[in-house]
């Protein structure tokens, strides 16, 4: 294989190993993707301000997310269907975070579940939260996450009804899922993935599973599922996970100052500012965009992580300039996983964190901490 040198080259890697309906799930956005355009498009649009002859030769990328020690500024985003781009994904992807030292977070619409994850891990992670209509499933999985000694609580709020994707209803990745005959030959021409991912032994939504009648088809849970998202969802409701969860509670999905006031005064320790990679609200602004009224409007009441778009460490040295405590990688792990399973996900990591160091140094900066809106070269 030809050198693998950026999260592009794995994303090359991944389109050829796993079936196109799998890949474009994770790499399209929603209707138009013009915030998915944009999230990438705002932060290429950021330069920075090479600085020369600073002592730069004693760096140090390590940080703290939440309250735990990072080797680096960045976190695995909650994904759901991990366990399709590779078997057991969301092990693996838990078990490369784990080496490196970085939080991962689990998704609720995970295939395997926050017992398989905790048997597999030796060190917390993190469990992301969708709170459905039935709210004693929502509890339950609180329970769960707490008897896992999940380190943080991560509540996305920016899915209480689902945008859609045109290319998973182009390629039937839909409710119910469709085997058309261009699937059926797709997923024959990748018979490694076939053989690993068809035949292991978690193949439907590990976290859902036992709640729901016929809970081991993906068809019945599929179906499930999109009755569930709740659009009456409210700001009382952050009150009522509160209330069960002592724990670290990172709200993510908050793109807009007014609600970044609101989560700094509900008792959250952070947020996440967050378009859902571009798969939810088309025309919402860019993260990287929001990042700094984000900021403003917390006024130091709440911790600051970032995702959307990012692909390089360039982009987390910006988000960092611009607020951020760290970045969630979304597209970035799943392209690595796909690519290449825990090791994929290692060289994901490894890609981003070298390339942070190299462009740290040519700022003139010494330490993750020290980063700030000096290294942006402002037009
Ligand atoms: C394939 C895929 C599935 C996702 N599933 C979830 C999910 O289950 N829960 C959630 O809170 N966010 C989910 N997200 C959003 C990510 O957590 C994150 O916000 C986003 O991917 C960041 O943008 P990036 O992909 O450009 O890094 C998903 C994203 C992708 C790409």
């Amino acid at each position: 294989m030809a050198e693998v040198c950026s999260i592009a080259d794995l994303r090359d890697s991944a389109r050829r190993r796993i079936p196109r309906a799998i890949f474009e799930y994770a790499d399209h956005g929603s209707y138009n993707e013009a915030t998915l355009r944009a999230n990438r498009a705002d932060l290429d649009a950021i330069g920075l301000r090479q600085r020369v002859l600073i002592d730069v030769s004693d760096r140090t990328l390590a940080t703290t997310l939440v309250g735990e020690a990072a080797t680096m500024p960045v976190a695995i985003a909650p994904t759901g269907l991990t366990g399709l781009f590779h078997r057991d994904g969301e092990i693996e992807g838990a078990l490369a975070a784990e080496e490196f030292g970085i939080p991962f977070c689990l998704s609720t619409m995970s295939i395997c579940s926050i017992e398989d994850v905790r048997a597999a891990a030796s060190k917390p992670f993190w469990f992301q939260l969708y709170v459905m209509r039935d709210r004693g499933f929502a509890a339950s999985l609180i329970e769960r996450a707490k008897a896992a000694e999940c380190s943080a609580l991560v509540l996305t709020l920016d899915l209480q009804i689902q945008g859609q994707r045109h290319r998973d209803l182009k390629n039937g990745l839909t409710v119910p899922p469709k085997l058309t005959l261009a699937n059926a030959l797709d997923i024959a021409r990748r018979p490694g993935w076939a053989l690993s991912v068809l035949r292991g032994k978690r193949r439907t939504f590990g976290n859902l599973a036992e709640r729901v009648p016929g809970g081991d088809s993906l068809t019945t849970l599929s179906q499930w599922i999109a009755g569930q998202f709740d659009p009456s969802l409210s700001w009382k409701d952050v009150d009522w996970v509160r209330s069960l969860w002592p724990g670290k509670l990172i709200l993510k999905g908050v793109l807009d100052e007014e609600d970044a006031k609101i989560a700094a005064s509900c008792g959250a320790d952070a947020v996440v500012v967050s378009n859902h990679g571009g798969r939810q609200l088309d025309g919402a602004r860019s993260s990287i965009s929001a990042l700094p009224r984000v900021v403003d409007a917390a006024g130091g009441r709440l911790e600051i992580l970032f995702d959307g778009g990012v692909l390089s460490g360039q982009d987390v040295l910006k988000a960092l300039a611009l607020g951020a405590k760290g970045c969630l990688i979304g597209k970035a792990f799943l392209y690595g996983l796909a690519a290449g399973g825990r090791g994929g996900v290692l060289q994901a990591l490894d890609i981003i964190r070298r390339e942070l160091d190299v462009s740290m140094a040519l700022t003139g900066t010494r330490s993750v901490q020290d980063v700030d809106n000096r290294v942006i070269a402002h037009p």
